[in-house]
This record gives C-alpha cells, sequence and structure tokens, in this order.
C-alpha cells in the first residue's frame, strides 16, 4: 500500500521564533518532510521572523543543518533540499517594538493561505498580534498557530484567550497539543467510531478500567528553568494526558468536524470529579548510574516539582459511572512508552473450570513506540488434552499491517501544520477546553502547594514510586509493564 499524499493550498507561513529550538527540530526538518513528499507547493513560502539580525541566506544556512540533524538520509534529497531553502525567506523584527512589520508586509502575497506561527513565549503572544493587525499584516481569514504552555493556571489562560481573541476570531486560532497529532491517537477515534466492535462496550457495564501511561527515558536536563516552574501536571497532564483521556473517554460526536469533536472533549473535562489526595502520587527522579538527579538539573536544589504523577480519576457521567481512569506520566522511567490500555471486564460467568478460566480481554492503543493497536484475546491452547485456554495477541503494529511506506508516519507538527493550512481545527484545542482543563488542574496544584508537599523520590529506569503501585494493587489491579 502507497501513502497517499494530498497536496495543500499555496501558503505563506510566518514562523515567529524561527531560529528557536522548536523550529530548529520540529517546524522546519517537519516542513521539509512535507515539502519532500510534494504535499507543500514548491510556490508556497516559508517566512523566519526573529530577533537575530540577519539576513535570509544565515537563517536558510541554519535550516540546512536542522534538516542534516533531524531529517532521516534517505529523504535528504540534495536538490529537494536546494529547492525548499529557496521557499525561505527571513526577517528580523522587534517583537515589542516597530523595525522588521514593513518587510514583514511587503513579502506577504495577497492570495495565498496566511499562517502566522507564535513560536515564543507566551508574553509575546499579545504584542506580535496586535503588530499584526495595526500593520495591515493578517488578514481578516489568516490563521495564528500558539504553542503551550498555554497560560500556567486558569487565570493566565483566560488572560492570553482575551489577549488573543482581541485581535483573532476563535475560528482564526489553533492551539497546538502535538500529541492529538499522533497518528495512533487520530487513530483511536477510528477505532472507535468506524468500527461497530467496540462502541457498544465501550462504558462502564464492560470496561474494568482504563490506564493512559506516557512514560519517558530523558531527563529535564537542559529544560530545568522551564520545567520546574511547571511539573508533569502542568507539562504533561493538563493538557497531553488530558487530551488522551478525552479522545478514549468522549461521546461519539455527530460529525468529524472541530466544534463536534471539540464540544464531546470538553463535556469529558466537565464531567471530571475533583481528584482525592490520596489518588494521586507525586514523584522526583534521583541520581542513576547514568545521570543527574532531578534535583542536580535544576537550579532550586530544594525542589519540590513533580518529575512523575500517577492518578485514579473518575468522570462522573452515565458512560463512565464506576469505570476509573488511571494516568501516569514521568521523566527518566524505564523505557520510552505511551499507551492506552482498556481493559475489559471478565465474562459474567465461567463454564470452564477454575483452573483454565478466561482472561480479561485487553486492548492496547499504542502511541510510541512501534504505533499500533493490539488486542489479547482468551483461545483454546491447540491441540490434545482437553480445554486449556491461552491468551494470544491480536497485533496491528501498522508498519507490520500496512506496509513500511504508509507507516512512515508523518511527525505530529508536520501533520498539524499541514491542518492549519488547510483549514481543519479538529485537532487542536479550544479555547474553553484549555481553560476547563486548567480549572480542573488548578485545584490539585494548589493543594499541594497548600500542604507544601514533597513528591516521593524514584529511582531513575523504574515504574516510578512504589506508591504509584500501590495505587492500582489496592483496587486489586495492576499497571502495564513498561517496556519499549
Ligand atoms: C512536551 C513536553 O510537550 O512533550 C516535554 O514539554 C515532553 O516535557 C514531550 O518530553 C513529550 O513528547 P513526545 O512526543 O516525545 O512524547
Amino acid at each position: 500500500m502507497v501513502a497517499r499524499v494530498i497536496p495543500v493550498d499555496d501558503f505563506d507561513l510566518v514562523i515567529f521564533g524561527g531560529t528557536g529550538d522548536l523550529a530548529r527540530r520540529k517546524i522546519l526538518p517537519g516542513l521539509y518532510r512535507r515539502f519532500w513528499s510534494e504535499q507543500m507547493p514548491p510556490a508556497a513560502r516559508i517566512i523566519g521572523a526573529a530577533r537575530t539580525d540577519q539576513d535570509s541566506d544565515a537563517w536558510r544556512a541554519f535550516v540546512r543543518e536542522a534538516i542534516e540533524e533531524f531529517v532521516s538520509p534517505a529523504k535528504r534529497v540534495p536538490e529537494t533540499v536546494e529547492a525548499f531553502l529557496d521557499c525561505l525567506s527571513y526577517v528580523p523584527i522587534d517583537a515589542m517594538g516597530t523595525d522588521g512589520w514593513a518587510d514583514l508586509r511587503a513579502l506577504m502575497r495577497p492570495e495565498a493561505v496566511q499562517a502566522f506561527y507564535f513560536s515564543v513565549a507566551p508574553s509575546l503572544f499579545g504584542p506580535i498580534a496586535e503588530r499584526l493587525k495595526d500593520n495591515a499584516i493578517a488578514r481578516d481569514d489568516a490563521r495564528i498557530v500558539v504553542e503551550k504552555p498555554f497560560g500556567r493556571d486558569l487565570e493566565t489562560a483566560k488572560a492570553l484567550n482575551a489577549t488573543l481573541a482581541t485581535h483573532f476570531d476563535e475560528a482564526q486560532i489553533y492551539r497546538i497539543d502535538h500529541y492529538l497529532g499522533k497518528e495512533t491517537v487520530q487513530n483511536l477515534m477510528a477505532v472507535r467510531f468506524a468500527n461497530m466492535l467496540f462502541e457498544p462496550l465501550w462504558n462502564a457495564q464492560y470496561i474494568d478500567h482504563v490506564q493512559i501511561t506516557v512514560a519517558e527515558t530523558v531527563g529535564v536536563g537542559g529544560r530545568g528553568s522551564y520545567y520546574d516552574k511547571s511539573g508533569a501536571m502542568r507539562d504533561m497532564v493538563q493538557n497531553h494526558l488530558m487530551q488522551l483521556l478525552c479522545l478514549t473517554a468522549m461521546e461519539p460526536p455527530a460529525h468529524f468536524e472541530p466544534n463536534a469533536v471539540r464540544d464531546e472533549k470538553l463535556k469529558v473535562i466537565r464531567a471530571l470529579d475533583p481528584v482525592e489526595p490520596g489518588d494521586i502520587v507525586r514523584g522526583q527522579y534521583q541520581a542513576g548510574a547514568d545521570g543527574a538527579s532531578y534535583l542536580d538539573d535544576v537550579e532550586d536544589s530544594a525542589s519540590r516539582t513533580e518529575s512523575f504523577v500517577a492518578m485514579k480519576l473518575h468522570i462522573s457521567n452515565w458512560r463512565w459511572n464506576g469505570t476509573p481512569f488511571y494516568l501516569r506520566t514521568g521523566k527518566r522511567m524505564k523505557s520510552r512508552m505511551s499507551e492506552i490500555v482498556i481493559q475489559f471486564k471478565e465474562p459474567p460467568h465461567n463454564i470452564f473450570t477454575e483452573a483454565v478460566s478466561p482472561r480479561c480481554n485487553i486492548l492496547t492503543i499504542r502511541l510510541q513506540p512501534d504505533e499500533g493497536i493490539d488486542l489479547r484475546m482468551t483461545i483454546k491452547e491447540p491441540g490434545p488434552g482437553g480445554m486449556r485456554l491461552v491468551e494470544v495477541p491480536m497485533d496491528m503494529t501498522f508498519a507490520e499491517a500496512l506496509g513500511p511506506e504508509v507507516a512512515d508516519i508523518p511527525d505530529a507538527y508536520e501533520r498539524l501544520i499541514m491542518d492549519v493550512i488547510r483549514g481543519n481545527q479538529t485537532l487542536f484545542m479550544r479555547g474553553d477546553e484549555v481553560e476547563a482543563a486548567w480549572g480542573w488542574t488548578d485545584p490539585i496544584i494548589a493543594g499541594w502547594t497548600r500542604s507544601e508537599h514533597v513528591p516521593l523520590p524514584y529511582e531513575p529506569g523504574t515504574a516510578g514510586p512504589e506508591d504509584a503501585l500501590i495505587l492500582l494493587y489496592r483496587d486489586g489491579r495492576r499497571w502495564r509493564e513498561i517496556s519499549a
């Protein structure tokens, strides 16, 4: 099977923060890959805008290096790289002042789709939005893309939303959560809503519990100053894990259309119960054989910020009453592994003997590594010797099921940027969703601050603090092994 690529319309994409780390690692290599796959039209323009005083050639050299570092050799065809670099220009710009804006206006074309990527600190969102309007650069159909962190609590998120709303309509604002651009995350919707098999069972009557794990092996070294002010709750749970939870738990939307999907996600966040303090475990990694401790990685040697969090959640609605959702995420864990696990209940009556009781069906949606879907079923063990039951996987690793070309899956960022150009907001967060997520997160963080809560230490290369295991043991359940 060959992957189908549908070219997008001609566009002008301005990247504010065009010399930054995200641009270098994700945005620019991603755009190159879309160019290589012929999805990006050769006439499209990418304009870097940042404080650095340099010309377009200097920025092209920076982009060339980024491509060399972050694009696989098979896709780094010299003529294609040169053709891509020809689409690039650069404008030195003062986000807080007046310099550079006239130059930027001169580069914009009247007919092409207009997109402005704010890959900058949130404090610059307002000044940039204002200047785009005051200098008559952004048209009424322009799209703006904003990066996380979208605020650090409900109050700051509301203020950011209000600032952006002064200059742009909600339909023009694309708030990125790159987890929504991951292939398997979208597949979750396909599995649920394009098959008859699962949806009738997708409720508290048949599902025992749900586990969502996002485990990373990296620490916070290099990003310590940002991370120490955030912690796992703000950095991962409020956004990425919350989005995974929403897509798993939401009601079927009437259409696969931005507001229909986002309305359903919002209802899930609003139905979340406040979390009991005893249902959350916070951790902080210690030093290990191959790396520094969390406290060595950040400036504040007495920091109480968590690098791990595990929790048990309840969704108060008809579908989920009685089915707990367990979430966990952490740095410096055993393996890099992200998955959503749906554990079904046992059959109501065992017709077999005790010794051969059927196991629970488990549906696993693997985000990384080896994106795919796996369903565990109980069957008879082949051969003579009476009825013996055995658990077997029905494994749909995409690379195996669909072939390497289709499974050469675009990075989340490149997919989402193409959605911006297409004008499709389905995989972006709406302002009210972000606010609702902060509204749920804030009291938890405030509780920790009030009680001066100290995270539990955990060994790097493990599944986090022991108490996270106990969170499930005490309910008679077990986390899935964290394995690559
Ligand atoms: C980012 C967080 O949003 O997501 C990082 O700020 C985290 O701390 C990263 O490492 C994880 O993304 P991925 O795609 O590597 O799972």
